[in-house]
């Protein structure tokens, strides 16, 4: 790849299991942003939400990306909120191709049901809620993404070359 890949999305869209096939298919990095933030401050998700409030991991959120710019051969799963600040999107686009996970809520809502280290919809998991905030941060996700793809009812493998399609497309 002579591009490094950003995905974003909601949620429960699938960044992590798609950043792995990518991984595995391109021999790229991969760099998990919550998974590296909860390693560096020694504490869950959840955790660092609790502790030291939003703000704070939102924070750490830009300082990764910013310290990220400079990798080569990577694919980045941000976290679902990463892409809301400016200046997030500005390290992002600095050295990759943004790449949006779309689902729709009906979807997110079984993928995420049983899950319980998304502080944000911990209390309120429920379809309306998670459509809500969906439509909430819609217009920001789409305005940042170079790529857009839908991933229901669609294997990791399809969604993968679907997203090598496009991206060929682009080059
Ligand atoms: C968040 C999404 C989460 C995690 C944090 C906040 C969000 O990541 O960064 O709980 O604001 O949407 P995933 O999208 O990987 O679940």
């Amino acid at each position: 790849m002579d591009t490094n890949i950003v995905l974003i999305g909601f949620m429960g869209t699938g960044k992590s299991t798609i950043a792995r096939h990518l991984g595995a298919m391109f021999a790229m990095d991969v760099i998990e942003m919550d998974q590296v933030i909860a390693q560096r401050e020694g504490m869950s998700i959840p955790d660092i939400f609790e502790i030291h409030g939003e703000q704070y991991f939102r924070d750490a959120e830009t300082d990764l990306l910013i310290e990220m710019q400079s990798k080569k051969n990577v694919v980045i799963s941000c976290g679902g909120g990463t892409p809301l600040r400016e200046r997030n999107v500005a390290a992002m686009k600095e050295n990759g191709k943004v790449v949006l996970l779309d689902a729709r809520p009906e979807t997110i809502y079984e993928r995420v049901k049983d899950d319980h280290s998304r502080p944000l919809i911990e209390k309120n998991k429920n379809i309306p809620f998670i459509a809500g905030l969906m439509e909430e941060r819609r217009g920001r996700y789409t305005a940042v993404a170079d790529i857009i793809i839908q991933t229901d009812d669609k294997s990791g493998q399809q969604i993968c070359e679907e997203l090598i399609r496009q991206l060929g497309s682009q080059t």
